[in-house]
């Protein structure tokens, strides 16, 4: 097929009319579609059912019973279970909740109003306080920093993680940069892994930046969601952290949130027992002890059996983004009007349109029945500078309404581009 820029018109016309053709057929089936939702799907849940047979003894391993309060930080076992997902020893994690993203707003809140280091610093002294936002990235981390009254600032997602040159000059620059947002394995977009140059200098970044009071927030959530093994190695970054000396400027996150149950799952927070003890702090004012019961659930179903749950995941998931991957190959391959990622793992592909379409592609598709996730969402305050990024989340959708949704988008992209041309031929 010719690239859709070196249609002649006739040859324009005509692909807009058979695909605005196979929309209208689509439409007619009166579907409704929903690609926006990066939750696991039913099928995936059942996996864990297991999970909620009877325990035969509430006792933890340090002889905790787990019906009762106390053991704040968690028990032995669930937090055994977070460092393996972080690559840290298990006296490192606070296990806590089920949800790693109220963790992340705990951590930081309490750099904001109480400080992390058991000493004067806090957020709060600072006239102005900013975090770098990789770009795209994951909405929820803007909506943490929104509510806490934080700036963002904008650094560039490359395939080898954030552009660290960038991150660096910005943090040695300016006191009021204290932290950065990671999603270091198959990053929310993009997909991505950190290479092991990226980990590197972000273990070292806390100690080249202008403020004494530097956080890496490194969102771990799909630490253990390959889609082939063995997995994909990503480094230690606490190990490099402690080499450096800037192991008191990580907080390290994960959850099981995808693994077992979503919002029944587990929250984890690693990091150094100054960021732990900060943390209790902040807790204890709130809670006397976690849901221990299911830390047992989870760390007798878990352990040792991550690798082989995380692959009857895989074998669900990796049909879904097969099948992405044909569809937009098949619909748009050619046509040299979009880029998209191929993730080995993770939870999303992000699709690159051209400049100034994706609002208008979201609003094509809501017209034609199919919810995406709104352009912009990947970015501080929805503001896509380019207008060009969705996000695609397929795994909640059973394959045929994958199908029939993904088969929607590729028209509606196809139809943008179309008209986005004609404007630009005839201004
Ligand atoms: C990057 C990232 N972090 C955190 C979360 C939410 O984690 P949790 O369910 O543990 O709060 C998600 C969910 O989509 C995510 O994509």
């Amino acid at each position: 097929m010719t690239k859709l820029r070196e249609m002649r018109p006739d040859q324009l016309d005509g692909l807009e009319q058979a695909t605005q053709s196979t929309l209208d057929s689509l439409c007619a089936e009166k579907l409704s579609l929903d690609l926006s939702r990066g939750k696991p799907g039913p099928e995936q849940l059942d996996l864990s059912a297991a999970m909620d047979a009877p325990l035969d003894s509430y006792l933890a391993a340090d002889g905790t019973d787990t019906r009762n309060y106390g053991a704040l930080r968690g028990i032995p076992e669930a937090r055994a279970l977070g460092g393996e997902l972080l690559g840290v020893a298990a006296q490192q994690v606070f296990a806590f909740g089920a949800s790693s993203l109220f963790l992340m707003h705990l951590v930081a809140a309490t750099a904001l109003r109480r400080g992390l280091w058991g000493d004067g610093r806090r957020w709060r002294n600072a006239e102005r306080v900013r975090l770098l936002t990789p770009v795209p990235g994951y909405d929820r981390h803007f909506t943490i920093c929104e509510s806490l009254g934080l700036d963002m600032v904008n650094i560039a997602m490359l395939d080898s993680g954030p552009d660290m040159a960038q991150a660096t000059a910005l943090a040695a620059e300016d006191s009021t940069v204290k932290g950065i947002w990671c999603v270091p394995k198959y990053a929310n977009p993009s997909g991505c892994i950190y290479t092991d140059e990226t980990v590197a200098a972000m273990a070292k970044l806390p100690q080249q930046a202008a403020a004494d009071d530097f956080v890496v927030f490194w969102d771990n959530a799909y630490a253990a969601h390959d889609f082939e093994f063995p997995r994909a190695p990503l480094a230690n970054l606490y190990e490099l952290a402690l080499a450096a000396g800037s192991e008191e400027h990580l907080a390290m996150f994960a959850s099981t949130s995808k693994m077992t149950y979503a919002s029944a799952g587990l929250g984890f927070c690693a990091g150094s027992d100054t960021l732990l003890t900060a943390l209790e702090q902040s807790l204890s004012v709130m809670c006397i002890g976690p849901d221990k019961v299911s830390q047992l659930r989870h760390a007798r179903f878990l352990s040792g059996r991550i690798e082989v749950h995380m692959a009857q995941h895989a074998a669900l998931l990796r049909p879904k983004f097969a099948l992405v991957e044909n569809v937009l190959q098949e619909e748009l391959g050619a046509l040299g009007i979009a880029s998209w990622t191929q993730p080995k793992g993770g939870y999303f592909v992000s699709l690159t349109t051209p400049p100034g379409t994706a609002r208008h592609i979201v609003q094509l598709a809501a017209d034609a029945g199919l919810i995406l996730t709104p352009a912009g969402a990947a970015f501080p305050y929805g503001k896509d500078p380019n207008d060009d990024h969705i996000r695609i989340a397929p795994s909640f959708a059973p394959l045929p309404e994958l199908e029939a949704a993904m088969q929607v988008l590729a028209q509606c992209v196809k139809l943008a581009a179309i008209k986005q041309l004609r404007a630009i031929d005839e201004p």
